[in-house]
């Protein structure tokens, strides 16, 4: 089974008459850089904007461009390619296009192919502002998203013609997030996952709290690439100042006892829990309700052991696939190979902190131990290192569950 970061896609890129048309290029290449196939097909009024052979060259494949072209259809035909494509990506779909797409035409090579297809189709407008607000072109805009054509942009801004307003063709990069989550790997398909994420915070008084570094962004990505894999996400996190990633449910906490009573509130039809937040191993033995004054030279803290969460969701009679997280400074992989045995977990992610690694960092490595298995998942951004980490959790379940399911040889 591959880990690769991306599910690979074969995504037919639709390049229209417009401006914009230039931008596709810097498109093509983004999608290749997140493993998808692409193939381009442009209208004839496209070819007067960018050459097809600028395509042709960023995207490894000969453009298509016309219905009539005997040696492609040849190679593969108009109905062949409508099949191979996972996706359509329109961009930039002029106004014209989107007429012609509301109309059900099949007058050119493009069109035929997204009447042809089954494959979701995606568009992104570019037009003169009034071109955008055109009654005609809500008209056909409002058919098109009515029957399941999904929409991306477009922004206002500086426009071509020199005029400010709606109608600039979203930026390669924003069409690349927005499709990161489509067609996704599946790996966790249908199943219910809950998640830990971020710090806690334990209060001494009203103003002050004992806390640590962690920014939660490694359990955002890996909540986001359990998404984008097909679970269903619930995430318990502390304090951090993330967005939730798309449709993800999240329920927020401040201490370690909230987020022990919110995991568990959740845990009963989870499939697997993943322990990615920073939790306190120490909270005050009391909250005093005034703040502190500083009247004496020495204050001693009285600190009890915080409920472990993940060795309590490990310990459940009906438990889930169990991972953890071990945060080490030295000895790594010491230290994490005696979490996984002490608290009888199924894998445990492990990773190296320290002033400038791991925490609130863009990037990060890990070393995933399960009983007899080990795999390191090298420095990459923590989003495409969830995914890769998402791809094993999901490889281990199954075979959890595989060997669960296995039938007890019958006696000699
Ligand atoms: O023992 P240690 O804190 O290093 O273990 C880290 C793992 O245990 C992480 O997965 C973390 O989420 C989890 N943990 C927990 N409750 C605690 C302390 C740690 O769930 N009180």
């Amino acid at each position: 089974m591959t880990t690769s970061a991306a599910a690979p896609r074969r995504i037919l890129l639709g390049i229209t008459g417009g401006i914009a048309a230039y931008k596709a290029a810097e498109l093509v290449r983004r999608l290749r850089e997140q493993g998808a196939q692409v193939q381009v097909v442009m209208t004839e009024a496209a070819t007067r904007f960018v050459t097809p052979l600028t395509f042709q060259a960023l995207s490894g494949r000969p453009v298509r461009t016309g219905l009539w072209d005997e040696a492609a259809e040849a190679a593969m035909g108009h109905i062949e390619l409508a099949r191979w494509a996972d996706l359509v990506l329109v961009a930039p779909a002029s106004a014209d296009f989107l007429a012609r797409l509301a109309g059900g035409r099949a007058d050119d090579l493009l069109a035929t192919l997204c009447v042809a297809t089954e494959a979701p189709i995606w568009v992104a407008p570019a037009m003169n502002r009034l071109m955008w607000s055109n009654v005609a072109t809500r008209a056909n805009l409002a058919t098109l998203v009515g029957r399941g054509v999904r929409l991306l942009g477009p922004d206002s801004g500086s426009q071509a013609c020199g005029e400010t307003g709606e109608g600039r063709m979203l930026e390669p990069a924003a069409i690349v997030e927005a499709l990161r989550g489509v067609g996704s790997t599946g790996a966790l398909a249908g199943l219910n996952v809950v998640i830990s994420a971020g710090p806690t915070r334990e209060p001494l008084d009203p103003v002050r709290f004992i806390s640590n570094r962690s920014s939660g962004k490694m359990g955002f990505a890996v909540a986001a690439a359990a998404r984008e894999a097909g679970a269903h996400v619930t995430l318990v996190s502390g304090p951090v100042s993330l967005p939730t990633p798309a449709g993800v449910r999240r329920v927020d906490v401040e201490t370690a006892a909230q987020m022990y009573a919110a995991v568990h509130a959740s845990i009963g039809d989870a499939d697997l829990y993943i322990g990615a937040a920073a939790v306190a191993d120490y909270t005050p033995a009391c909250c005093e309700s005034q703040k502190i004054k500083k009247t004496s030279d020495c204050l001693e803290l009285s600190l009890h052991r915080a409920p472990d969460i993940l060795a309590s969701v490990a310990a459940l009679e009906r438990r889930p696939f169990t991972v953890g997280f071990a945060a080490e400074t030295t000895e790594v992989e010491k230290h994490a190979l005696a979490k996984l045995v002490r608290k009888r977990l199924d894998l445990i992610a492990a990773n190296e902190v320290g002033t400038d690694r791991a925490f609130d960092r863009e990037d990060n490595a890990l070393l995933l131990l399960w009983p007899g298995g080990r795999r390191e998942l090298a420095l990459k951004s923590k989003a495409d290192l969830a995914r890769e980490f998402v791809a094993v959790v999901a490889e281990r379940y199954r075979d959890a569950q595989r060997s669960v399911a296995q039938p007890v040889p019958a006696a000699v």
